[in-house]
C-alpha cells in the first residue's frame, strides 16, 4: 500500500491520531500485501468517515491495496496496529483468533482481525451469519477457516460453538449420552473460553473529532494534488465535476477504485489525471417515491444493499421484485470489503460483460440518468418498482465459487403476463459473461410474446436463445459448451420459478411444478460452518507444567493477529536498498535473439539491469538456470531483472526491457504431446508383485484415461527475499524457504564463493506447501547476483501474478490402467501407468550422487510407492514417468500422493460399478486387514487403518445417511446427493535415509533462559511451537523459559528439507538429544540440590565450568529403496485415516455444496492436538479444493492465464463443510518422538472424498436419466465438469463444435 502510493500529502487519521506525512506511516507493517487486486483480504483495514447529514460515523472494511491514499481525505483509517498490540493491549478479536488456533502461517491473520473488528464496531453482538458474511472476502490457505469462524462466533450472543444444526444444543449434552460414552477419554476443548477478555465497545478508539468538522466532511472548494506522473482532482460540486470532465474527457472518475485500480496495476493502464467525486453529496442519495427509486451512483454496493433491504421491508412484495433479485446477488458477489468500496455507478459503467447487477437492472427496466456539462436531464425515477401482480423478475448466476467470484454466466430475466393469465405480454432476458457486454435475447423475447408459459414455450425459447446468443468455440474464458448449457439451464430455472409464482397467484388455474423439480428453484444456502474436534485427553498424572499433549497455541499466534510478526517485506528498509523486478519469458521454448535494456536503463531510479552475463559463477547449476541465456524453456523463466530505487520504478523499467525470441520446436505443453514426442526426463520407476499378466484371466477392465490437473500453491506470502552483500564476499539472505541449505548451495554456486560465505536466515514464512522447496534457491541466486553486481541490498518480493507464474505448481497427471477382478469385487490384478507433466530440465541433486529432476523425481517415486493406498492387490504393477515438457512444475503438499491415489479410488469405483456393488464394499473387501507387506515388500500393521475405517463408518452414520441420500435423490430430479468414504494409508518421509537426519543447537543462558535452534523451518505448521514443547518436557522447565528465534544456516548447517510430514519427527529428536545431553551434564548438580531452582542449577553449572550449550543430532530413520529390485524399507512408518464426505449437486448449474465431512485420523500420541487438527483441517480443505474448484488455465502456447485470485479460486469460508467433525485416533508409534506421528500432508488426499461424493451424486443423476453407468470424472470436478456429466435435454440441445476447426482458448495440460 505504502510502497505504491508515494509522495502524497496526507490529511487522514491513522489509529485515531493525525498523520500528515508519509514517514509517519511507513512503519505500519501489520497490514499485509498478497494479491494487490482486492481478491484476498490480507490488506483489510477499517475506514471510518463522518457523515455530516446523518451525523453518524460509518465504519467499513476496505482492501488497502485498492485504496488510493488521496481518496482517504477526511477519513480515519485503523490498521491492525490500531486495534491492539502486545506492547499495549491485545484486543479480544486478536486474542480469540489466536487462542482459537485461527492462525497458522499468520499472513492472513491481520486481515481476518480487521474484518471481524470492523463488524464488531458496527454490530457488537453479531449473529453467526454476519460473521461468515464479514469473512467472505478474506482468504486463508492454511487453516481451512473453521477455527477463524469459531473465534468470530465467540462474540455472538447465542452459544454456537459445538452446536448441532439448528438444534441449539451441544452434541455432547445429548440425553442418552451416547456420544460422550462412546468417545470416553476424548477431549473436545481446544481452548478455554473462560480465559477470553470480554469485548468492551466503550474501550475502542474514538473517531478523531477534528475529522467531523465542516472542512473534512464535505468538499469545500476543489482540491488537487500533483504527483510524479499524475494529478488527482477532487471536485467541489457536481457542476464542478462536469466542468472537470469536460476539460479532461479521458480522465476516469475514481470511485471505489476496484475496477480502475487493478486495471492500472495489472493491465498497464495509465491516466495522467484522476477525478475523484466519491464524496459528492449529489451522488449519494436514495429517492423513493410511489413511482420507483432513484439511487445515487456514488452509493457503494453495501449501501445499495442496505437501502434495498429497507425498501423491501417497507414496500409491498409486488413492488420490490427487482430489489429482491438484486439483493440476492449483492450477498454473494464480492466480499464485504469490495462491497463497501465499489459503487453502483462504477459497477454499471465498468463491468459491461461480467456485471452481476446489470442484467437484473436491465430486466427490471432500470434507467440511467446521464449528466454532462450543459446537458442536465431531469432526474426521472427509474422504474425499479413494478405495479403488476402478474410480473416476475429474477436474477440467476453461476460462479466457480459461491461467494467472491465472477459469474461464469449470469442472467436477469423478467416476464409480464396478461392479467390473470399465463400469456406472455412482455419478456426480457439479459445475460452476462456471454459476450463483450450484457447481452439481450431480444429476438427470442419478441417471438415469445403472446405465447403461454408452458413446456412448448420453454423448448422453443431454449432453441431460439441458443441461436441468438452464440459463444464462439474459441471464446476468451473458455468453457464454451458449459456456458452455452448454462444459458438454457438458467432459462429453465427462470421458467420453473415463474411457473411456481403463477401457481401461487392462482393455484386452480396454474398447476404447480412437479414436486421433484422443487429443489431446482433455489441456489444452495450459505450456512455458518460448525463442527467438533476430538482428541485424546492428557494423562491426568502428567505434571501440569509439561506441555506435551496439550493444545498449546501457536508460538507466534498473538504476533500474527496483532501484525507484529515480521515477514520479509516487513523488515525495515536498509540504507541503499534496491528493489528488484523480474522480466520473464513469454515463450515456452524459444531462442533469445536479443535483449535490449537501453530504454529501461534510462528510466528514473533505475540502477542496473541484470542478465546472465552478470553471473560471476555458474549460471547453469545442476541443470537449473538462474538467468536464461540463449534459450528459454518455459513461460515464466527469468531472463533478466531490473534493480531500482523503488519497486514502482523497477516494475516500470522491467516493462521496457525488450527481448526478441525465435520459437524452437518442439514446444511440449501437455502430457499427450510429450508421449507423442517420446519426451521424458528419466527412466521409468516401477514396482511389481505377483504375476500381473496371468491374473488378467479374471474379468478385466481397461479403464479410460484419468486426468488430474495441477494446482497452485497460492501461499499468502509470495516468494520474498532480502539479499544483503557483506564484506569478504559474504551474502546474507533473509527469505522464506523450506530448504535454506539448497538456497545456500545455489547462491554460492552463482557467486562462485564457498558456502561458508552465504548465510540464509529464516524466521517464518506466510505459507509454503512445497512451493518454497526448490524455487527459493533459484530466486535466491537471482537476487544474490543482483546484490553482488550493484553492491547494494536487494529486496525481491514477487507480485502475485509473477509468483504464480514463476514458482509453478503441482504436477498434472495422466493415468492409464487395466484391472483384473472377480464378480464379488475382489481385485486380483492392477497394471497402472502414470505420467506426470514434469519440466524441461533435469537437476542433479546432492553430491552428484544421483541424477534427479528433483521435484519431478520425488513426485514420480511417491506416486509409484504410494499408489496402492490402503488396498492389497496380489498382482500389482505400477509404473511412473515424468514427461519432459515446457511448463515447469514443482512439488506441492502430498508430493504426488493426492494425484496418484485418486486414480486408485477411480478404479475401485469402476470395479464396484461393474460388479453392481457399493464402492465402500469393494474398498472393504480389498483393504489391508492384517500385518502385511506393501507391493515393494515393506512390512506394516494396518490395524489402525481398520479402526479408523470402522469408526468412520459408524460415527458418520454412513449407511443411514446413504439411505437418506437415496431417498432425497428419488424425490429430487435436479439436485442429487452423494456420499463417499475413503480409507487412507500414507507413508511419511522420503525413502532416502540422509533426508531424515536433523541437528539442533540448544543454549542455556545464565538467567536460566533457553534458546533453541534446529534445522527445520516454520511454515505455519507450528514446528517451532512443538519444538518448544519438546524442550520444555525434556528440560522440565516451563515453556516461558524457552525461546526459538529463527532458523539459520549459520547456527545449524546442512539442514534437510522441511517436508514430508517429518519436521517434528526429525527435529524433535535432535532437540530432544541436545536437551538430554544438557540434562545429563546438569544431573550431578540437580542430584546434589534436588530442591533447588532451575536458575540455581544453571548458575552452579557455570561455576563448575560445565558447558551450557549442546548440539543435538538425529541420524534419521534408516529408510532405503532399491529401484533395481523394486524393494525396500522406503518409509519409517505409515499413517492411517478415513474420511467420509457428503455433497449435494445442482445438476442444472454444476454447483455443489459440501454438507458434511467426518475425518478419523490416526495420530498415535499427538504432541499438540490443536496444531495437528489444524493441519488436518487445513490439508483437507486444500485437498478438497484441488479436487473440485481450483483450475489452472493454460493457453495452447503454454502461457498460464491463472495469475490472480480473480481467475484462480481457492475456497472461501463458504466452501468448507457445513458440518466438519475431526477425531484424532490414538495408537502407538514407538519409533517416533513421544510416540507421535507426522500428520502434515496425509489429509490432502482425504479431500478426494468430496470428489467421489460428487461422483456418487452425478452417478445418481445419470442413473435416473438412463445414462452409462461408468463415466470419467477427472480432477478437478469443476462446476463445468459436473454440469456436462449430468447429461440432459439441455446439454443435448447446445451446438457442438468440431475440435479440428478451431484453436481453443485454453487446453488441458494433463
Ligand atoms: C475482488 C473483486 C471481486 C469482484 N467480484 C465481483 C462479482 O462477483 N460480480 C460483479 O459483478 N462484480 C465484481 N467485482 C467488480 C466490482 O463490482 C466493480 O469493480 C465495481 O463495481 C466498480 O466500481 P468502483 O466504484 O470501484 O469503480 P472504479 O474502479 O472507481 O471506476 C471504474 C470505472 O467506472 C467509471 N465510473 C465510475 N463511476 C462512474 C460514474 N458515476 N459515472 C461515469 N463513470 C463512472 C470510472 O471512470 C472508471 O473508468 C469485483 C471486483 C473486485 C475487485
Ligand atoms: S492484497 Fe489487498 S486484497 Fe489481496
Ligand atoms: S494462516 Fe491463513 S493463510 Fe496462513
Amino acid at each position: 500500500w505504502y510502497k505504491t502510493q508515494e509522495n502524497m500529502l496526507l490529511v487522514i487519521s491513522m489509529q485515531g491520531g493525525k498523520c500528515r506525512n508519509q514517514s509517519s506511516l511507513v512503519r505500519l507493517t501489520g497490514t499485509k500485501y498478497s494479491c494487490g487486486g482486492g481478491g484476498c483480504g490480507a490488506c483489510t483495514v477499517m475506514v471510518s468517515r463522518y457523515n455530516s447529514t446523518t451525523k453518524a460515523i460509518h465504519h467499513y472494511p476496505a482492501t488497502a491495496c485498492l485504496v488510493p491514499i488521496c481518496s482517504l481525505y477526511g477519513a480515519a483509517v485503523t490498521t491492525v496496529e490500531g486495534v491492539g498490540s502486545i506492547k499495549t493491549r491485545i484486543h479480544p478479536v486478536q486474542e480469540r483468533l489466536a487462542k482459537c488456533h485461527g492462525t497458522q502461517c499468520g499472513f492472513c491473520s491481520p486481515g481476518m482481525v480487521m474484518s471481524i473488528y470492523t463488524l464488531l464496531r458496527n454490530h457488537p453482538e453479531p449473529t453467526p451469519e454476519q460473521i461468515t458474511k464479514a469473512l467472505g472476502g478474506n482468504l486463508c490457505h492454511c487453516t481451512g477457516y473453521r477455527p477463524i469462524v469459531e473465534s468470530g462466533k465467540t462474540f455472538c450472543v447465542e452459544s454456537t460453538v459445538c452446536e448441532l444444526k439448528g438444534s441449539g444444543k451441544c452434541c455432547m449434552d445429548q440425553e442418552d449420552g451416547s456420544l460422550v460414552n462412546r468417545w470416553e477419554q476424548m477431549c473436545t476443548k481446544l481452548y478455554d473460553e473462560d480465559e477470553f477478555q470480554p469485548l468492551d465497545p466503550s474501550q475502542e478508539p474514538i473517531f478523531p473529532p477534528e475529522l467531523t468538522v465542516r472542512y473534512f466532511t464535505f468538499v469545500n472548494g476543489r482540491r488537487s494534488k500533483q504527483g510524479e506522473r499524475t494529478t488527482w482532482i477532487t471536485p467541489a460540486t457536481l457542476n464542478d465535476l462536469l466542468e472537470l470532465k469536460a476539460n479532461f474527457p479521458k480522465a476516469p472518475l475514481v470511485m471505489g477504485n476496484t475496477e480502475l485500480g487493478p486495471s492500472i496495476k495489472f493491465k498497464n493502464e495509465f491516466h495522467p489525471v484522476f477525478i475523484s467525486p466519491l464524496g459528492l453529496p449529489e451522488l449519494h442519495f436514495v429517492n423513493t417515491t410511489d413511482d420507483g427509486v432513484t439511487i445515487g451512483a456514488g452509493y457503494s454496493l453495501a449501501q445499495l444493499n442496505d437501502a434495498l433491504h429497507f425498501i423491501v421491508s417497507e414496500q409491498p412484495k409486488e413492488k420490490t421484485k427487482t430489489h429482491r433479485a438484486l439483493l440476492k446477488h449483492l450477498r454473494t458477489l464480492p466480499g464485504a470489503q469490495i462491497r463497501n468500496m465499489a459503487t453502483l455507478g462504477g459497477h454499471v459503467v465498468s463491468r459491461p460483460n461480467f456485471s452481476d447487477l446489470n442484467p437484473i437492472l436491465a430486466a427490471g427496466n432500470a434507467a440511467i440518468n446521464l449528466v454532462s456539462k450543459g446537458k442536465r436531464p431531469s432526474f426521472n425515477q427509474s422504474q425499479l418498482f413494478s405495479y403488476l401482480q402478474w410480473h416476475f423478475v429474477f436474477g440467476l448466476r453461476m460462479a466457480q465459487r459461491q461467494e467472491n467470484a465472477f459469474a461464469i454466466v449470469n442472467a436477469g430475466m423478467s416476464v409480464k403476463f396478461e392479467d390473470g393469465t399465463n400469456t406472455i405480454k412482455e419478456l426480457q432476458m439479459f445475460y452476462g459473461s456471454v459476450g463483450p457486454t450484457t447481452v439481450s435475447a431480444s429476438q427470442t423475447c419478441k417471438q415469445l410474446i403472446g405465447r403461454q408459459w408452458d413446456d412448448q414455450m420453454l423448448s422453443d425459447a431454449c432453441r431460439w436463445v441458443l441461436d441468438e446468443i452464440y459463444i464462439p468455440p474459441a471464446a476468451e474464458g473458455g468453457m464454451v459448451e458449459y456456458r452455452r448449457t448454462l444459458i438454457i439451464s438458467l432459462l429453465f430455472k427462470f421458467y420453473l420459478k415463474v411457473r411456481r409464482g403463477l401457481n401461487q397467484m392462482d393455484p386452480q388455474k396454474f398447476p404447480d411444478i412437479p414436486e421433484k423439480f422443487m429443489s431446482a428453484l433455489e441456489d444452495f444456502p450459505i450456512e455458518t460452518p460448525q463442527g467438533i474436534q476430538m482428541f485424546q485427553c492428557v494423562d491426568p498424572h502428567q505434571p501440569p507444567q509439561d506441555p506435551v499433549g496439550h493444545p498449546v497455541m501457536h508460538q507466534s499466534a498473538i504476533k500474527h493477529t496483532t501484525g507484529e510478526a515480521v515477514y520479509i517485506d516487513d523488515m525495515s528498509c536498509i540504507d541503499q536498498e534496491l528493489f528488484l523486478a523480474p522480466i520473464t519469458s513469454t515463450r515456452a521454448h524459444a531462442k533469445i535473439i536479443s535483449i535490449d535494456i537501453s530504454e529501461a536503463l534510462a528510466l528514473p531510479g533505475v540502477v542496473d539491469v541484470i542478465t546472465a552475463e552478470d553471473v560471476p559463477g555458474d549460471n547453469n547449476y545442476q541443470g537449473e538456470i538462474f538467468y536464461a541465456q540463449n534459450e528459454v524453456i518455459c513461460v515464466g523463466q527469468i531472463v533478466s531483472t531490473v534493480a531500482a530505487d523503488t519497486y514502482a520504478h523497477a516494475r516500470e523499467a522491467a516493462k521496457k526491457v525488450k527481448i526478441t525470441y525465435g520459437d524452437i520446436e518442439p514446444r511440449i505443453i501437455t502430457i499427450e504431446q510429450a508421449l507423442e514426442h517420446n519426451s521424458f526426463l528419466f527412466d521409468e520407476k516401477k514396482i511389481e508383485q505377483g504375476n500381473v499378466e496371468q491374473a488378467f484371466k479374471y474379468k478385466s477392465l481397461k479403464g479410460s484415461e484419468v486426468h488430474v490437473e495441477g494446482q497452485e500453491h497460492f501461499c499468502m506470502e509470495t516468494l520474498s527475499i532480502l539479499a544483503l552483500p557483506k564484506e569478504d564476499k559474504e551474502m546474507v539472505l533473509h527469505l522464506g524457504t523450506q530448504y535454506p541449505t539448497r538456497v545456500q548451495e545455489y547462491v554460492a554456486a552463482a557467486l562462485n564463493v564457498p558456502r561458508n560465505r552465504i548465510a540464509c536466515r529464516m524466521k517464518r514464512t506466510g505459507g509454503a506447501f512445497g512451493g518454497k522447496v526448490a524455487k527459493p534457491a533459484v530466486l535466491g541466486a537471482v537476487s544474490a547476483v543482483a546484490a553482488n553486481k550493484t553492491g547494494r541490498p536487494i529486496r525481491f518480493i514477487l507480485e502475485r501474478g509473477d509468483d504464480m507464474l514463476i514458482t509453478a505448481g503441482r504436477h498434472p497427471l495422466l493415468r492409464k490402467y487395466k484391472i483384473g477382478f472377480m464378480n464379488n469385487g475382489v481385485i486380483k490384478a492392477a497394471d497402472v501407468k502414470y505420467y506426470v507433466n514434469g519440466r524441461s530440465v533435469c537437476i542433479i541433486l546432492y553430491l552428484c550422487e544421483i541424477s534427479l529432476c528433483f521435484a519431478s523425481t520425488q513426485v514420480v517415486e511417491f506416486i509409484v510407492l504410494k499408489s496402492e493406498n490402503a488396498y492389497y492387490i496380489p498382482n500389482f504393477r505400477c509404473r511412473g514417468r515424468a514427461c519432459k515438457t515446457n511448463p515447469s512444475n514443482t512439488a506441492i503438499r502430498g508430493f504426488g500422493f493426492p494425484q496418484g491415489t485418486v486414480v486408485v479410488e477411480a478404479y475401485i469405483t469402476a470395479v464396484a460399478s461393474q460388479c453392481n456393488l457399493p464402492p465402500e464394499e469393494v474398498k472393504e473387501i480389498n483393504m489391508y486387514k492384517r500385518i502385511s507387506k506393501t507391493a515393494f515388500k515393506q512390512t506394516f500393521n494396518p490395524e489402525p487403518l481398520q479402526r479408523c475405517w470402522k469408526e468412520c463408518l459408524e460415527k458418520s452414520s454412513f449407511y443411514a445417511r446413504k439411505l437418506a441420500a437415496e431417498e432425497f435423490n428419488k424425490k429430487n430430479y435436479w439436485k442429487k446427493r452423494g456420499l463417499a468414504i475413503f480409507p487412507m494409508k500414507f507413508s511419511i518421509g522420503i525413502p532416502t535415509a540422509y533426508y531424515n537426519q536433523a541437528a539442533a543447537l540448544v543454549h542455556i543462558y545464565l538467567d536460566g533462559s533457553v534458546l533453541v535452534t534446529h534445522g527445520g523451518y516454520e511454515l505455519g505448521q507450528g514446528l517451532y511451537t512443538k519444538m518448544i514443547q519438546v524442550a520444555s518436557h525434556e528440560l522440565n522447565i516451563p515453556q516461558s523459559y524457552i525461546h526459538l528465534s529463527e532458523t539459520s544456516t549459520v547456527t545449524v548447517s546442512n539442514g534437510v528439507l522441511t517436508l514430508g510430514s517429518m519436521g517434528t519427527d526429525i527435529n524433535g529428536k535432535a532437540v530432544q538429544n541436545a536437551c538430554q545431553t544438557l540434562m545429563a551434564r546438569l544431573h550431578p548438580i540437580i542430584r546434589k540440590n534436588p530442591k533447588g531452582k532451575w536458575e540455581d542449577w544453571i548458575a552452579k553449572a557455570f561455576e563448575e565450568s560445565i558447558s551450557l550449550s549442546a548440539t543435538g543430532y538425529f541420524k534419521g530413520y534408516q529408510t532405503n529403496m532399491d529401484w533395481e529390485k523394486g524393494e525396500g524399507n522406503a518409509y519409517p512408518y505409515y499413517v492411517y485415516g478415513a474420511a467420509c464426505s457428503e455433497v449435494e449437486v445442482d445438476c442444472l448449474t454444476g454447483a455443489h455444496k459440501l454438507l458434511r465431512t467426518d475425518i478419523f485420523m490416526e495420530a498415535a500420541f499427538s504432541i499438540n492436538p490443536a496444531l495437528d487438527i489444524g493441519q488436518i483441517e487445513g490439508a483437507f480443505i486444500q485437498g478438497m479444493r484441488f479436487y473440485t474448484i481450483e483450475e489452472l488455465k493454460y493457453s495452447p502456447e503454454g502461457v498460464l492465464y491463472s495469475r490472480s485470485p480473480d481467475d484462480y479460486k481457492i475456497p472461501t469460508v463458504t466452501e468448507i463443510p457445513e458440518e466438519f467433525y475431526v477425531t484424532l485416533v490414538r495408537s502407538q508409534n514407538p519409533i517416533a518422538i513421544y510416540s507421535s506421528k507426522g500428520l502434515g500432508e496425509a489429509r490432502m488426499f482425504l479431500g478426494s472424498s468430496v470428489l467421489f461424493a460428487i461422483y456418487d451424486a452425478v452417478a445418481a443423476a445419470r442413473r435416473e436419466r438412463g445414462l452409462a453407468k461408468t463415466f470419467v470424472l477427472s480432477s478437478p470436478a469443476t462446476p463445468e465438469m459436473i454440469r456436462m456429466m449430468c447429461v440432459d435435454q439441455f446439454t443435448d440441445m447446445i451446438p457442438r463444435d468440431d475440435p479440428s476447426t478451431f484453436t481453443p482458448w485454453s487446453i488441458r495440460v494433463s
